[in-house]
């Protein structure tokens, strides 16, 4: 049966683990002359409901570094659900393509499509979560501390899409997590379970508190992103109004693990949830973990494509 890459709870926690140890040795691999052609012939669809730097590059070239190619279809091309349903969708490109990468607005859109494909589906970001940024996250917390194990892992700001898949491979990967949002920004209730469940199995801890000089406290990764998440803008004002308090600035930094690193999916917006002074200072690991992207997602497209 095919598998689909959705949700980081979808995979257990060896799972996870082989996938990163397979990103660790393609990027190896890829350092020292480059990545043998696994995946000749074989072609990724990238649908995108949404803006992308990262994602829309670093898929094309891991497809393009294992000796694949990738076709890039933008918000305005197909229309997803709109000019056509996704079951069409997902039954006519199953056709063409080996595998299909989609960033949609509503998570269940990624959902049907990977019902309906017979052909592995990746998600590429939706409204509920981001498992390939937790994937690269997960990777370079991993170069620096060597494991993920009883680390402390903070995320300041909006409990997210990409706080979401972060908590849940925190707790996979036996890491302690600690959220601290404003009131109104927590994160979704069933995101929240989920993770309680898996921290029953690995021992992880999940804390919230409304106060960030306590979230960082200890932690060993300091983690934040966007106020106003893609598809949000229209409350990006108010938003604006709540969030200062969490902005990841020295001071905070400062209150952390000495040894702390600083993490960000980006895009960055500059002097509103991070400083510069902290975005481009010896904390930060923020352009190696947006170039892990294309390491931890040759991982998974091998792993769906080859079962390795
Ligand atoms: N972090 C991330 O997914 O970036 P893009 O929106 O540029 O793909
Ligand atoms: N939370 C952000 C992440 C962007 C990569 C968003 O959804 O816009």
């Amino acid at each position: 049966m095919k598998r689909d890459f959705i949700a980081i709870t979808d995979y257990s926690s060896s799972d996870l683990q082989n996938m990163l140890d397979l990103a660790i040795d393609l990027k190896k691999e890829w350092k020292t002359g480059g990545n043998q052609p696994i995946l000749k012939n074989k072609v990724m669809s990238m649908i995108f409901q949404k803006p992308s730097l990262r994602t829309r590059v670093s898929f094309d070239m891991a497809m393009r570094h294992l000796g694949g190619d990738a076709l890039y279809l933008s918000p305005s091309e197909i229309g997803l659900g709109k000019r056509e349903s996704i079951a069409d969708v997902a039954r006519v490109i199953s056709g063409y393509v080996d595998i299909i990468m989609a960033r949609v607005f509503d998570h269940e859109h990624v959902v049907e499509l990977a019902k309906w494909a017979n052909i592995p589906v990746i998600n590429g970001l939706s409204d509920y979560n981001h498992p390939c940024q937790a994937m690269a996250d997960a990777l370079t917390i991993i170069e620096n501390f060597g494991s993920m194990k009883g680390l402390n892992v903070t995320f300041i700001g909006d409990g997210n899409n990409v706080a979401v898949s972060l908590l849940h491979i925190c707790m996979k990967l036996g890491a302690n997590f600690t959220l601290s949002a404003p009131e109104g920004y927590d994160m979704l209730p069933q995101a929240v379970e989920l993770g309680q469940k898996i921290a029953l199995e690995t021992g992880s801890k999940i804390h919230f508190t409304r106060d960030p000089h306590e979230a960082v406290k200890n932690a060993h990764v300091i983690y934040t992103d966007t106020w106003t998440s893609m598809g949000q803008e229209e409350e990006a004002k108010k938003r604006e109004a709540v969030f200062p308090p969490y902005q990841v600035n020295e001071k905070l930094v400062n209150e952390a693990d000495k040894d702390a690193i600083v993490l960000h999916c980006l895009p960055a917006h500059r002097d509103q949830e991070i400083t510069n002074a902290v975005a481009d200072g010896s904390h930060s690991r923020l352009f190696p973990q947006a170039h892990n992207r294309l390491h931890a997602q040759k991982a998974i497209i091998v792993n769906l494509l080859k079962g390795i």
